[in-house]
């Protein structure tokens, strides 16, 4: 077997900033509060840290609209503390992976005011511009993937300027040369600090279709952009430019996220011919959230769509890349709830899924809050919830013929807050993450779920966490062995392999909330490596049990 690179054998943790740990009191995180937590991170077995967007920004997406790329938002700190986090991150073999946004920028970049200020202006063409319709009207019908039009007048121009995302958030043009080299500079300034890689986002939508109306698809009758304007031909010729441009020469990895590119499409997109090394993909987060982000529709899915979709991403980067293992980020809600929303035994749920992910072929990627085994919550109002697609999704709901409640628990499932929420570190006030208000309510559950009391019960979902990481580091089988699916379209377990020469392990994950029988002869010769419940029944596997056999 080819040698692995550093990040294929770690375990990458995705820390949203925002609400990780406050040292200032103003009810948002800081890098500092980051920092505080190095030593937590690496008992984690983790070996990179992936920071959602600490840009200055004006926060309408919590920094997903950046203002200035060359500096750390005053919430989170200084330049000092980034240079700080990556060298203390460095001394714990953690390297810092930033994310990239070069879809689009904030209105408030001075980018984007110079270019709305006139078309004659320097930076006229570094965003996509267009004249009305004859009669005033938008250049076309597309909804953006936050709702509305794509499309948002802009006076001084007297034009419509693009937005695949909110209004606040317009999109760069990438067909302009100057402006892609100003960004290759910019990604380059921070790759020079020792970054260990990039999460770069949105990045499907950079190359724009051509600017026509669509068939409506949407409840408002408008197109929806999600897949419509993702993966446009010409793309690759963007992203090879910036492979060669930023990331030759630098030992940093590329994760991106990247709906709508097909299996056949991988060489293109991952691995030794592709532009990036991994690929975050959807469509298993799908089969919960509901296709395309479309989350207000019901989605009703059995085990073989989940364990389906796996098999295919594990079998396509086996060939193409490597694969990026999630089950949860900053733009799902909690797996848990989302998948078992009428789960009884939640802690052995979060177990099993922890199973799944430590033991795929590929990078896990453990979101802030999973390895404590975080659970969604409910507010009981609209109002209640700070983000931008939540309100899109309610909305849609309503329009589509739901009431008030009905669209309240779609927010309930699948709002992005879910995941927003503060980290737990112990019992005190605001569970020790701030000592001022949080800038998002704390769980309800924070006095039981949080990292001190679980570091104290080795029964825990955090201590299985660490299992977990300790076993990927005794048995080489676990990142460097093929997977076999052994139940193909199995309706409860999830059973699969990793050979390596002689080298074998076996995992089945009971996906039901019942006993379940098994086969042993599918671990014959085989012994327990660690099992969810402890103490492990041959033959049987208890209500979401998973278990881990190795020779
Ligand atoms: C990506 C991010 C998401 C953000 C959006 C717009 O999907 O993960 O959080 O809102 O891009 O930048």
């Amino acid at each position: 077997m080819e040698q692995l690179a550093w990040w294929q054998k770690t375990i990458v943790y995705e820390a949203y900033p925002k609400s990780f740990l406050d040292t200032e009191g103003a009810g948002t995180g800081t890098l500092q509060g980051i920092i505080q937590k190095l030593d937590y991170l690496a008992s984690l077995g983790v070996g990179a840290i992936w920071l959602t967007p600490v840009y200055c920004s004006p926060m309408k997406d919590n920094g997903y609209d950046i203002a200035n790329y060359y500096d750390i938002d005053p919430r989170f700190g200084t330049m000092d503390d980034m240079d700080q986090l990556i060298a203390e991150a460095e001394k714990r073999n953690i390297r810092i992976v930033m994310d990239l946004v070069m879809n689009h920028t904030s209105d408030e970049n001075p980018w984007f005011i110079e270019s709305s200020s006139s078309k004659e202006s320097e930076k006229s063409n570094w965003y996509i511009w267009q004249d009305a319709k004859e009669d005033g009207s938008e250049p076309t019908n597309w909804r953006g993937v936050f709702g509305g039009s794509t499309w948002t007048w802009c006076e001084s121009r007297r034009q419509y300027y693009y937005h695949t995302f909110a209004e606040f958030q317009p999109d760069l043009n990438w067909e302009c040369e100057e402006m892609r080299r100003e960004l290759y500079r910019m990604a380059r300034f921070w790759l020079d600090k020792g970054l260990g890689g990039f999460r770069i986002d949105a990045v499907v939508y950079i190359k724009k279709r051509p600017f026509e109306d669509a068939v409506p698809d949407t409840p408002d009758s408008m197109a929806d952009i999600t897949l419509l304007g993702s993966n446009i031909p010409g793309i690759l010729d963007f992203l090879n430019e910036f492979k060669h441009e930023v990331m030759d020469g630098y030992d940093a990895f590329t994760v991106a996220e990247a709906n709508g590119v097909k299996p056949e499409e991988l060489p293109d997109w991952v691995g030794d011919t592709g532009v990036f090394d991994m690929l975050f993909e959807f469509n298993h987060m799908d089969v919960a959230m509901g296709k395309n982000g479309a989350w207000y529709k019901p989605a009703r899915w059995k085990l073989p769509d989940l364990t389906s979709a796996l098999t295919a991403s594990q079998t396509a980067t086996a060939q193409n890349g490597w694969y990026p293992i999630y089950f949860e980020n900053h733009d799902q809600a909690r797996a848990v709830s989302q998948f078992f929303p009428r789960a009884v035994n939640t802690t052995a749920a979060s177990k099993m899924f922890g199973c799944v992910l430590m033991t795929l072929r590929g990078t896990p990627f453990l979101y802030q809050g999973e390895e404590l085994g975080y659970l969604n919550v409910a507010w009981s109002s609209i109002d209640c919830y700070d983000d931008v697609s939540s309100y899109n999704q309610y909305d849609l709901a309503l329009q589509a013929g739901k009431t008030e409640e009905q669209a309240l628990a779609c927010v309930h499932l699948h709002s992005r807050d879910n995941a927003r929420t503060p980290m737990q570190w112990d019992a005190s006030e605001n569970a020790g993450f701030t000592t001022g208000t949080p800038w998002l309510p704390i769980h309800d559950d924070y006095q039981t779920c949080n990292v001190e009391v679980q570091s104290t019960n080795p029964n825990s979902v955090l201590e299985w966490y660490r299992s977990l990481a300790q076993l990927r580091e005794d048995l080489p089988v676990l990142i460097e062995g093929d997977y076999e699916e052994l139940l193909p379209g199995d309706e409860h377990i999830y059973a699969f392999s990793r050979t390596n020469g002689s080298e074998k392990a076996v995992i089945l994950a009971n996906f039901a909330e019942r006993f379940v029988p098994y086969d042993t002869t599918l671990a014959e010769g085989l012994t327990v490596a660690l099992s969810t419940h402890g103490n492990h029944t041959p033959g049987s596997l208890q209500p979401f049990e998973a278990v881990i056999w190795r020779n």
